[in-house]
């Protein structure tokens, strides 16, 4: 059982949590991630360390609630259990001294880029932060990405915050001004990390996507987190999370993360169904008292 010691939200339905956790503590490096399980029914599901306390023997994670497990996680607070957390897992971010880096999140997508943020800074680059949402109150980690930063900016899609548009617009604004750009990390949905890597192709920019497929086991044995690079098959936990940009296949993610829609859409349905009816049940149990 890992504890969680502290749980708070940082935005609607997206939650940081740090969890004793010691040994993974000790050995975890930028760009890997835990599989957790909540109980003995519980699927599998990864998630990236986005911090961690070695004196507190303590990782953070940070969880967007968008399907039945991660509701489920983030209904958890300081003093509750989760059964598994087993990690780190996958290949640690490939850091040096690019010249100046440009660290992209796109909304939870902040929390994954936020430890190779850091990383980049501590192994001397200029670095540079784009934190993009869709409006201002969707902002994660804006303090923490300004503490690694040497120049932070923030979008939002429908301009209530910094700058009116998408991470993209504002990477290739900087381009435009002629800004040398030796590095670029890009991490979010889908189909912003395929615009980015268009964005930074005519460049010749070496801009590394973390990629987000489904994940079973964690390492390499039961293929579901088969990506296409280059032409080739790859599996994300151990060959990644971390791919090539210009080398994905960002078609075939989309395709294969579709693949179980309709199962994770019955069990969101299932859970909330129950949810409500637990919620029922203790009301009915207050009125009688
Ligand atoms: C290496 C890696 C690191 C990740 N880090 C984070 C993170 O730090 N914070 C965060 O909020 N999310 C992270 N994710 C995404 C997270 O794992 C999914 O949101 C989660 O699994 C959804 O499960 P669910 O039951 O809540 O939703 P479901 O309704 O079951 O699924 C919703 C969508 O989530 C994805 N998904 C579902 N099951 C899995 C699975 N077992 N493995 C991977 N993806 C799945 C699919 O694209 C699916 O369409 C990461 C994914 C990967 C691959
Ligand atoms: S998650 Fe099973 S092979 Fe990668």
């Amino acid at each position: 059982m890992f504890k969680i010691v502290k749980a708070e939200f940082l935005a609607e339905n997206i939650k940081r949590f740090e969890i004793e956790a010691p040994r993974i503590a000790r050995k975890r490096k930028a760009g890997q991630f835990v599989i957790i399980r909540l109980d003995d029914h519980g699927e599998r599901i990864p998630l990236t360390i986005a911090d961690s306390n070695n004196d507190r023997g303590t990782i953070t994670i940070i969880v967007q609630g968008i399907g039945k497990t991660t509701k489920a996680l983030n209904a958890k607070e300081a003093g509750d259990t989760i059964l598994d957390v087993v990690g780190p897992l996958g290949d640690p971010s490939h850091i040096s001294n690019f010249g100046t880096a440009v660290s992209i999140g796109g909304g939870v997508g902040s929390a994954i880029a936020y430890p190779t943020a850091v990383a980049l800074k501590q192994a001397g680059n200029f670095v540079i932060t784009i934190n993009g949402a869709r409006s201002k109150d969707m902002i994660i980690l804006e303090e923490e990405m300004k503490s690694v930063s040497d120049e932070a900016y923030i979008t939002t899609d429908d301009g209530s915050y910094g700058f009116h548009g998408f991470v993209t617009q504002k990477l290739k604004e900087l381009l435009d001004q002629g800004r040398k750009i030796d590095f670029v990390l890009a991490i979010g949905p889908i189909p912003m990390m395929s615009a980015v890597a268009e964005v930074t192709r005519p460049y010749g920019i070496k801009t590394m996507v973390s990629l987000n497929p489904v994940m079973v086991d964690g390492t390499g044995m039961c293929g579901g987190c088969r990506v296409v690079v280059g032409g080739e098959s790859k599996f994300a936990c151990v060959d990644g999370p971390e791919f090539d940009a210009h080398l994905v296949d960002f078609k075939n993610l989309a395709d294969r993360n579709r693949t179980y829609s309709d199962v994770e859409k019955a069990a969101l349905t299932a859970y909330e169904h129950h949810c409500r009816l637990d919620k029922a049940a203790e009301s009915l149990k207050t009125e009688n008292q």
